[in-house]
């Protein structure tokens, strides 16, 4: 492992900004609050990725992600992740057999999936499901830890994507299809939901998707991951950990509410007056700013390309309305929050880009987990191949030292705070 000596999960390496406790924050003892959310904290090293908010770029163990995006498939970037280097043609070809191997569910996770509500949220169906793949991996006997390795990152790639295609069917009451090995994991995907083999454009456009969105360097889902690693927890504890940090719109929730956004505005010139009443509510603007881009997110112009190509292709309406949508929020944001960067992010043009694929915008987020599976399972192994326990301190603002009260002695309220 590179990187400075000692710079390895030491917490609170080095500190970007001043310690301070906000102003909001009871009297606390036992150290000071660095930042609540950790902004500007460097809590790890890794190899994966880098993001470099200030310039606007993001590279996969060196290589930048317009070339990736441009040139690479899925597939190579799960390599490049998994074993630092690009594959040569048969290090991908093997790969390439290895995931369609993989793919299939198990048959009792399908009836289990059948006999799931029909109303149940996509996410929650994956978050479940991938905890459930567990159960039917090998595990060593005293300790019920499942193998971490490269194989089994490739298991949970491979079967991610099946898990959101097949109850995408299910709820919608029709059979899951099996996947078929001969297509790549976004033309598989797209199959696995229609039963129709996709165009090349709409394969390419959620191949580029996949490469866009498969690592982050060390953001909410990813960290996650690595301190559930960090106990020693095998990989599906913590890919498990990663998918369900993952749905909050403040991380990978945003893009199902841009789409409903594009939905409601209906139209472009409907887009300032609506931004602007939804400013004025104090709400926010879904797929607008990041913690670490202060100037436009680099994945961004890739997925707004390919929102623009399939939206010519299929139905322009959402791309047009997208568009309108971002000058109105710039416009908007720039006059509520003078001097903060807040700028489209990588879920805005996912809206658009994967609603002209047919996905329904609650599966969106589902669709960014099969991407960031990649980057999750290559971290979990990277923290468990040089480990130590993340175990960060808490400042406590509690009451102080307080004497053993009896129940006698605890009044007589007849409410609990839990309503009726
Ligand atoms: N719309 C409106 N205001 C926004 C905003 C948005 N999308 N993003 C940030 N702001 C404002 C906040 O209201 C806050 O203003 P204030 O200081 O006047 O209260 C200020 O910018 C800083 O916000 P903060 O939450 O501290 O920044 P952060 O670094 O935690 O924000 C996000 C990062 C992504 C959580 C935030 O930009 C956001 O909520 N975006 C919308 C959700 C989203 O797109 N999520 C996907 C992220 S990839």
């Amino acid at each position: 492992m590179g990187g400075a000596p000692g710079a390895w999960m030491g917490i609170a390496l080095s500190v970007a900004k001043p310690a301070t406790m906000t102003s909001s924050s009871p009297p606390a003892t036992g150290g000071t609050v660095v930042d609540r959310g950790l902004e500007g904290v460097v809590v790890g090293a890794t190899e994966l990725s880098n993001v470099e908010g200030a310039l606007g770029r993001l590279t996969y163990r060196g290589y930048d992600i317009a070339d990736l995006a441009a040139n690479a498939t899925f597939e190579e970037v799960c390599y490049l992740l998994l074993f630092g280097q690009l594959p040569n043609a048969y290090q991908l070809a093997d790969l390439g057999v290895r995931v369609a191997a993989n793919r299939a569910l198990p048959e009792p996770i399908l009836e289990w999936l059948e006999a799931t509500p029909k109303g149940a949220w996509p996410m929650d169906v994956l978050r479940t499901t991938i905890s459930a793949l567990a159960m039917f991996a090998p595990h060593r006997e005293h300790d019920g830890a499942h193998p971490s390795n490269p194989r089994s990152a490739i298991h949970l790639i491979a079967k991610t994507p099946t898990i959101v295609a097949a109850w995408d069917r299910i709820r919608r009451g029709l059979h899951p299809i099996a996947p078929l090995p001969s297509l790549s994991v976004a033309a598989n995907f797209l199959y696995m939901r229609t039963g129709k083999m996709p165009i090349p454009e709409a394969e390419r456009a959620l191949d580029a998707y996949l490469v866009l969105l498969a690592d982050h360097s060390y953001n909410a889902s990813t960290f996650a991951a690595r301190v559930t690693a960090s106990t020693r927890a095998d990989i599906f504890a913590g890919a498990t950990s990663a998918v369900a940090a993952l749905e909050g719109d403040l991380h990978g929730g945003a893009p199902g509410n841009v789409m409903k956004m594009i939905l409601e505005i209906g139209e472009p010139a409907r887009a300032d007056g609506y931004v602007r009443a939804l400013v004025a509510r104090g709400e926010r603007i879904m797929g607008m700013g990041h913690r670490e881009y202060k100037v436009r997110d680099p994945r961004a112009s890739h997925l707004q390309e390919m929102a623009r190509t399939l939206g010519a292709a299929f139905d322009p309406r959402w791309y047009a309305i997208a568009r309108a949508l971002e000058d109105a929020a710039n416009a908007v944001l720039h006059e509520a929050k003078p001097g903060r960067p807040i700028h489209a992010n990588v879920e805005f043009y996912t809206a658009p880009m994967l609603y002209s694929l047919g996905i329904p915008p609650d599966e969106f987020t589902c669709l960014f987990a099969c991407a960031r599976m990649a980057g999750w399972t290559a971290h979990i192994l990277e923290q468990l191949g040089n480990n130590r326990l993340i175990r960060p301190q808490s400042s406590y603002a509690g009451p102080p030292a307080t004497p053993w009260l009896p129940i006698g002695k605890r009044g007589s309220a007849g409410t609990t705070g839990l309503g009726e």
